[in-house]
């Protein structure tokens, strides 16, 4: 175990410097039970990628970064195949062997930063597709009793950036793979508007999923600020549930505002809108702010620190609180 403190400058996207007490990669389940083992009672955080976290202060325990590799196809028939991925796996990387191999089903899912073990703590979607869509199961190391359970999907509690691991059983378990069940037979699913025009730009009618993983590529590329060149975890915010008398509120003075459906009875709002609304698109205090392209992205130009970007946070939940009666809640893991 490493004796001096370490900076996860590198480990974490929003590129803050802080101070983990211990620091340690584990590629093998053996790994982490020597680590675990010599852990002393000491709090633990198991980091993938560190593209969903803010570090508001030092971490005073034992980092434990995932490293377990592996791509095995474990079943497959004429239209299905069942993909089992290590957690410690790149995601994006993950994605484009599929998309080699013809499985279909993850190519919307392009370009998300962060390892595959961390995809189905809040089953991380974009452009119409979640991971529950495809996920399969996973297995996860039991942190008090060392035992290896197996989750299904309807084990795992899905939700809209929300799963089980996020919730009850919070701190609880380490992903050590997942499985998901691709289509050799692709439905391509363009339905999120942005998709289809960017393929007609592209002169694309016929898309493979290649082309729709490259579309995604090229519209995220346009408006999400990379982590190699500007710190920052994607969207700060969830896009916010809400009753549609809210909705129907904000309408009133607003007829554009972007909604759309939700769980029976509720509407989603676009968390984006709502902030650029307030003024905030763009705004840069010192060395962060919020950016200029995505209101939803606060970002570290350099050498902020965690409490900064997470003071920034409260003021704008204070500010579209009381500007349309909303409360907008962090997506980003606060530590
Ligand atoms: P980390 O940040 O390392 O960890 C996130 C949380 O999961 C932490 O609580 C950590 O303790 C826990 N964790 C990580 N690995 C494990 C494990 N193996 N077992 C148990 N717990 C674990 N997300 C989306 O959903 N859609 C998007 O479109 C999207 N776009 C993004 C764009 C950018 C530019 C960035 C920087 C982020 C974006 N995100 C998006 C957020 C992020 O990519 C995802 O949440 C991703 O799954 C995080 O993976 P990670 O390995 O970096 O997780
Ligand atoms: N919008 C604005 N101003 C902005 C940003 C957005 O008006 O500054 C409007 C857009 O014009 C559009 C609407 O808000 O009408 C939605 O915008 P967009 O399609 O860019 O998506 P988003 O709701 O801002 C969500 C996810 C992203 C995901 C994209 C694409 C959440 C919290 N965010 O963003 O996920 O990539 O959709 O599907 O659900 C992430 O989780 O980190 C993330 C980046």
């Amino acid at each position: 175990m490493t004796t001096q403190p370490v900076d996860l400058k590198p480990f974490n996207s929003f590129g803050i410097s802080t101070k983990a007490t211990h620091f340690e990669r584990f590629s093998t389940i053996q790994e982490l039970q020597v680590q675990l083992d010599n852990r002393n009672n000491q709090e633990l955080l198991i980091l993938g990628g560190g593209s969903n976290v803010l570090f508001t202060k030092d971490f005073n325990g034992l980092v434990l970064r995932n490293e377990i590799k592996g791509f095995e196809i474990t079943s497959e028939d004429k239209t299905t195949v069942i993909v089992k991925s290590g957690a410690g796996e790149v995601w994006h990387e993950f994605v484009l062997n599929c998309i080699d191999k013809g499985f279909a089903g993850l190519e919307n899912l392009s370009l998300i930063p962060g390892s595959v073990g961390a995809s189905p703590m809040q089953n991380i979607g974009a452009y119409g597709v979640e991971i529950k869509d495809v996920f399969q199961s996973l297995e996860a190391f039991h942190i008090e009793t060392g035992e290896i359970h197996s989750f299904d999907a309807e084990a795992c509690e899905f939700g809209y950036r929300e799963s089980v691991f996020k919730r009850k059983l919070k701190g609880q378990y380490i992903i050590l793979s997942v499985s998901f069940k691709l289509s050799k037979n692709p439905s391509i699913n363009t339905s999120y508007g942005a998709i289809e025009s960017e393929l007609s730009k592209m002169n694309i009618s016929n898309p493979s999923i290649r082309d729709v993983s490259n579309a995604v590529i090229s519209i995220r590329s346009s408006k999400l600020p990379n982590p190699k060149e500007i710190g920052n975890a994607g969207s700060f915010f969830k896009n916010p549930v809400v009753d549609q008398s809210i909705v129907d509120e904000i309408l009133k003075t607003h007829s554009e505002a972007p909604n759309y459906p939700a769980e029976t009875g509720k509407r989603k709002l676009a968390a984006g809108w709502l902030i650029e609304q307030a003024g905030w698109k763009g705004k840069t205090i010192d060395n962060y702010g919020v950016h200029k392209l995505q209101a939803l992205v606060l970002v570290n130009y350099g050498g902020a620190t965690g409490q900064q970007i997470y003071d920034l946070s409260t003021a704008i939940i204070n500010d579209i609180q009381q500007k349309f009666g909303v409360t907008l809640e962090r997506e980003v893991n606060i530590l």
